[in-house]
């Protein structure tokens, strides 16, 4: 089975609430976007954005410029849903990552457990030039990936497992770290998973 499908089977087989990845309230990423207000206003991408709520707390937050980016209709169909009747919208591209062209820089790239699926070096290095071809010196990433002791695998598909020093070791030199956070995630089923959270500025 591809990617897509794989995925797809995803969304159209299980809520958007029972996922193991899902977070009623898309923290710490709302916080640490809001925490960058110029870099927000000039445009916010989420990478995998999936159904998660994110980017209805941005709206609620007046970050408005939002761009969804996923491999998977079916996880946008659930986010169309829930935002029928707000004046203001995302743009929805449906593309693997690492074949995006992105027709305009933004202020801030936020990935929350899409980069490490990514298992091979090319396809890393293919998602990089993506993220450099997608930010201007002063844009902000935010990537959320698996702990270096988190677990193997995630929806059944295996994982890079990163560090934030390995993570920014991978990232620089064209983006300085700025932050980082260490995150246990408390998944639906009651297990905790270790994610690390790196935020850093291209320069
Ligand atoms: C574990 S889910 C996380 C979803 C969301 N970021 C969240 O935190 O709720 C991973 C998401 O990444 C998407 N994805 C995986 N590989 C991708 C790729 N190469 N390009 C674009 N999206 C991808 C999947 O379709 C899925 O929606």
């Amino acid at each position: 089975m591809g990617k897509r499908d794989h995925w797809n089977g995803v969304y159209a087989t299980k809520s958007e609430d029972t996922v193991s990845w899902f977070q009623k309230d898309a923290q710490p990423s709302l916080d640490l976007i809001l925490t960058h207000p110029d870099a927000a206003a000039r445009g916010v991408v989420d990478i995998g954005a999936g159904a998660s709520r994110l980017v209805d707390r941005l709206l609620d937050n007046h970050v408005e410029d939002v761009t969804l980016l996923d491999l998977s209709d079916r996880s946008f169909d659930v986010v169309r849903g829930r935002l029928i009747g707000r004046d203001v919208q995302p743009t929805f591209v449906v593309q693997d990552v690492t074949d995006w062209q992105p027709a305009r820089a933004s202020g801030i790239w936020h990935d929350r457990a899409a980069f490490h699926f990514l298992t091979n070096r090319a396809s890393q290095d293919a998602y990089l030039s993506v993220l450099k071809s997608a930010t201007v010196p002063g844009s902000i990433a935010i990537i959320a990936t698996f702990a270096e002791n988190g677990p193997e695998q995630c929806s059944g598909l295996p994982v890079q497992r990163y560090s934030s020093e390995a993570l920014s070791a991978r990232i620089e030199p064209s983006f300085r770290q700025l932050e980082t956070r260490k995150i246990d995630h408390l998944t639906p089923s009651g297990m905790t998973q270790l994610f690390q959270y790196t935020v850093l500025e291209a320069v």
